[in-house]
């Protein structure tokens, strides 16, 4: 035999000689659920060890983070039944709960990075991500409340915003409203190829943000398709994005590598809450390695071409030395 492929692995330092995947704090980016109310902490049955956190509970959760090096958060907002409406008019009044903790975060620490997330889904009476006309969701007219949206988060200082909500053509109105408005240099992180997923059931319920009628599927992809992802990346490029998401992460390894394959900008990857409660629902009953199994799927993601990874196993990962 020439070829002993087996060489290479014999010790552990030849093995870190030849490891082709890094994986760092820098490579992640930590979601994080804020509510209303005094309550600094409560949590989310479907998501154990993850919390929504009141104002006080999240700047206190942030400090955590930062001293594991752990430096950007991508903020989702609880929002109370009695604030939603059709418009979502509540996601672009100044002094809502979302807005009020960023421009405190940023006073707190300017150093951090804070990506906002623009979709209706949270501040909807219909829990759809965009305008509901006759049950049906209009795209063009939900553009114009996704810009007031990203317009009141640029200003209370989102140094990212991430639009999440699948509506044609959304990148381009919002980067030319952000410039419109002078806010050139805030980021735009697509939700590239956002599928409709059952991965998103425990994030649903922690914002208590599920349609209530239909499913998504008329604005989110079909997860049968792969080379309409390229459809969707070559849009959100030439409409001026700064990452391609793709989401779900571990049933998309391969949207994944197609995007990084064929485009040059950075990948981000979004680890969902369903993929977070599997591992912690299987951990729990002690049928897997919990950590061994956290690391491989970090890892996994970020070798089919994720720059960046939203998980929510960032923190524990860092803390308990996962990676
Ligand atoms: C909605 C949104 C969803 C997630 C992020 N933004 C859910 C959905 O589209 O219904 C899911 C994230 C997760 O499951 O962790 N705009």
């Amino acid at each position: 035999m020439i070829e002993r492929p087996r060489r290479n692995r014999k010790i552990k330092p030849i093995r870190d000689m030849v490891s082709e995947t890094y994986l760092s704090a820098h490579h992640f980016i930590y979601p994080l659920f804020l509510k209303s109310g005094s309550q600094k902490q409560e949590d989310i049955s479907s998501m154990p060890g993850i919390s929504r956190f009141n104002l006080e509970g999240l700047l206190f959760e942030i400090e955590s983070c930062l001293e594991l090096g752990l430096n950007s958060f991508a903020l989702f907002p609880c929002i109370e039944d009695l604030k939603k409406d059709k418009i979502a008019s509540e996601s672009y009044n100044p002094q809502n709960i979302y807005l009020n903790s960023f421009r405190e975060i940023k006073k707190r620490f300017p150093e951090l990075c804070l990506i906002s997330d623009v979709a209706m889904d949270p501040y909807s009476t219909d829990g759809h991500d965009g305008l509901v006309k006759e049950n049906k969701i209009v795209n063009d007219e939900t553009l114009e409340i996704l810009g007031k949206m990203a317009l009141a988060q640029a200003e209370a200082g989102a140094d990212i915003i991430a639009p999440s909500d699948m509506m044609d053509g959304r990148v381009g109105y919002l980067r030319s409203t952000l410039d419109e408005s002078n806010f050139k240099e805030v980021s735009i992180m697509s939700y590239t190829a956002k599928y409709a997923s059952a991965f998103y059931g425990p994030f649903r319920e922690a914002l208590n943000s599920a349609p209530k009628f239909g499913d998504k599927k008329t604005y989110q992809m079909d997860y049968k398709n792969r080379v309409e992802a390229l459809r969707e990346a070559r849009l959100d490029v030439a409409e001026g994005a700064d990452f391609l998401m793709v989401k779900p992460a571990l049933s998309y390894l391969d949207i994944i590598s197609d995007l990084k394959n064929n485009f040059d900008l950075p990948i981000a990857a979004y680890n969902v809450s369903g993929e977070y409660a599997m591992v912690k629902a299987a951990a729990q009953k002690g049928w897997i390695d919990e950590g061994k199994i956290i690391a491989e799927i970090l890892y996994s993601i970020k070798r089919a071409g994720a720059s960046v990874i939203l998980t929510y196993f960032a923190k524990q990962a860092l803390k308990d030395k996962i990676i």
